[in-house]
């Protein structure tokens, strides 16, 4: 049984999708252990003390700067024994010392189809706002393994959904959140924890 860390920002939508998995034995061979989060007011934390899931604060403005700030991410995860590390609408930036210590170890759900509206400053709704506002006609989510370049990691799920006319970046964060999040960032989680996720260079082969 895999141990599974999952970081947080905010309200914890992705971290509820994946307790709920655990809960219908969707995740094979996993369990979130710990709950880390970046921000002291997030609501996922209430979601992970809800369900008995161990939550800790790690705050950037605690830190003098950046290197301890990772050094403190590090031990909170050593502390779990995580195998895997999941980013569920983590909007701080990991250090390079803690992406190597768990190289192909940390997954990402990204709000739009990558290579498109990511990489810095695409976070939240500003990723909706920049698909609605470049006038795509489809959009969606991408699971992807995480290395130092931001959202450039191998891609491991994805799936689209049609943009409608009406859409606000509230009405398609929902729909991406509802139709392909809380499925696709789950499915990855169990396929890691299963073994089931190859990694060949710069892409992935899952292996059904
Ligand atoms: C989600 O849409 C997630 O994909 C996005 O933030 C939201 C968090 O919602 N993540 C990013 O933009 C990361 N670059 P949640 O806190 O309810 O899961």
């Amino acid at each position: 049984m895999l141990n599974i860390a999952v970081l947080v920002s905010g309200g914890g939508t992705n971290l509820q999708a994946l307790i709920d998995s655990e809960r219908n034995g969707e995740i094979k061979n996993g369990k979130i252990v710990r709950v880390i989060s970046s921000k002291a007011d997030a609501y996922a934390i209430e979601r992970a003390k809800k369900v008995g899931i161990p939550a800790v604060v790690v705050e950037r403005k605690k830190y003098e700067n950046s290197q301890q700030y990772d050094e403190a991410i590090l031990s909170a995860l050593e502390e779990s024994k995580a195998d895997l590390v999941v980013l569920a609408g983590f909007m701080s930036i990991l250090g390079a010392s803690v992406i190597r210590k768990y190289e192909n170890k940390i997954i990402n759900i990204h709000p739009a189809l990558i290579p498109s509206f990511c990489g810095k400053g695409f976070y939240g709704l500003k990723v909706h706002e920049a698909a609605l506002e470049k006038g795509v006609k489809v959009t969606g989510a991408t699971v992807h393994f995480v290395n130092e370049i931001a959202d450039d990691g191998a891609i491991i799920l994805q799936e689209c959904i049609k943009v409608n006319d009406d859409d606000t970046p509230q009405t398609l964060q929902r729909r991406v959140m509802e139709n392909i999040e809380w499925k696709i960032l789950p499915k990855a989680v169990s396929l890691f924890c299963e073994g089931k996720i190859e990694v060949v260079g710069s892409k992935t082969k899952i292996k059904e």
